[in-house]
């Protein structure tokens, strides 16, 4: 390996770790801007609201000590503590950017990860392809353009196309290896069908990401935890609290110990005007 790889894999090794970080050398300040325009306020240097950035934060901490401890590198009793947990749950009401957090977090995996596999699902296949596929690829413009190069980083570097997107790989391993596929469920078939949705798939950088997970069918999760064994494996839910029973709900309530669990107040998000019903 050359000098350049190795400064470049360093690189890489601190914003998987760092994703504040490498919010703010990907994306320069173009998510600033973007919010200039649509007249929110702003009070990061990233463009985060403050509450996408504290989650980020925990992100990058829970990978790291996913990775050191089933490394069995060296940990802290609290990166043990955090390596037991299956993922992160999100529950908040309307609006204050759940979705571009999560497909900000899905383009981090995918570019500080190596050979990283994703799944998406959502409630309904509209909500996965209208509304959270249209996020990721909304973010991938957004990176910042080096002078004079026709396309960013994430552009350069990934493919995406209707219901995946993948790393430019060489031919043989593109688009089966380092991938992010978009899973619909269908609503249906049975319990037993949708259980296989999710399963089976194993890689050391894996992520399972979950999008208005209180309408995802309970089925759907049942295998989570027995497919998410490898090195840094990783489940990610974002919810409106539209029902209190099911899955989702209960990452916050009896299955609270698994998960990082955090609960958006509205009020207190900066894309919210006070104003707002
Ligand atoms: N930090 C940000 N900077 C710029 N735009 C943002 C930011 N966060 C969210 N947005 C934009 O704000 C809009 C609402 O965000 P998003 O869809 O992520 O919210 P949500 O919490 O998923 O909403 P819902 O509760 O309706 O599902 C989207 O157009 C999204 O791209
Ligand atoms: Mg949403």
């Amino acid at each position: 390996m050359g000098k350049g790889n190795h400064k470049h894999s360093r690189q890489i090794t601190e914003w998987r770790f760092n994703p504040v970080k490498w919010v703010e050398d990907i994306f320069g300040d173009e998510i600033v801007k973007l919010r200039n325009a649509a007249g929110m306020r702003t009070l990061t240097k990233s463009g985060l609201t403050l509450q996408q950035e504290d989650v980020l934060r925990r992100w990058g901490k829970f990978l790291e000590a996913k990775y050191r401890v089933n490394k069995k590198l060296s940990f802290t009793d609290e990166q043990e503590a955090l390596s037991k947990k299956i993922g992160f749950s999100i529950m908040s009401s309307n609006g204050n950017g759940k979705d571009f957090l999560l497909a900000l977090i899905n383009w981090h995996f995918m570019a500080t990860c190596p050979y990283a596999r994703c799944m998406v699902t959502a409630n309904t296949g509209k909500q996965l392809k209208s509304v959270y596929w249209s996020e990721l690829a909304k973010i991938r413009s957004l990176a910042r353009k080096m002078e004079g190069a026709s396309e960013n980083l994430l552009q350069s570097l990934f493919t995406m196309q209707n219901d995946v997107m993948y790393a430019n790989l060489e031919k043989e391993e593109r688009g089966k290896r380092w991938f992010t596929e978009a899973v619909t469920i269908n609503v249906k078939s049975t319990p037993d069908e949708q259980g296989e949705a999710l399963a089976g798939r194993h890689e050391d950088w894996m992520a399972i990401f979950v999008d208005e997970a209180a309408g995802v069918p309970d089925a759907v999760f049942k295998p989570i935890e027995r497919t998410l064994t490898g090195l840094v494996n990783v489940c990610f839910l974002i919810f409106n609290p539209t029902k209190n029973t099911g899955f989702a709900i209960e990452t916050h309530t009896k299955y609270q110990d698994k998960w990082e669990c955090i609960h958006w107040d509205a009020l207190s998000c900066e894309n919210i005007q006070a104003s707002q019903p």
